[in-house]
């Protein structure tokens, strides 16, 4: 499984991720990205189901603000 968190810091708010992986990114009331399945956590596993769109989101992230990982995150980015 992957697991995946944005990293608010850099994010631009261009809202590629969403249209790319709309049932795993969703957008903050500022526009930034967020994970909708752990609240931005990069806890819980994106389903395989997911993950091509999941992939395609993470190469078009014209910020690189999608992190991916094989291993969970641990709640938080920059910290
Ligand atoms: Fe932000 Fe990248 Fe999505 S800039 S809105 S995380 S595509």
């Amino acid at each position: 499984s992957r697991y995946t968190i944005v990293d608010k810091d850099t994010c631009i708010a261009c809202g590629a991720c969403g249209a790319q992986a709309p049932d795993v990114f969703d957008y903050d009331e500022e526009g930034l990205a967020e994970v909708i399945l752990d609240e931005n956590t990069g806890t819980s596993p994106v389903s395989d189901a997911l993950e091509d769109d999941l992939l395609d989101a993470f190469e078009g992230c014209p910020s690189d603000s999608i992190k991916v990982s094989s291993s969970p995150f641990h709640g938080a980015l920059n910290t």
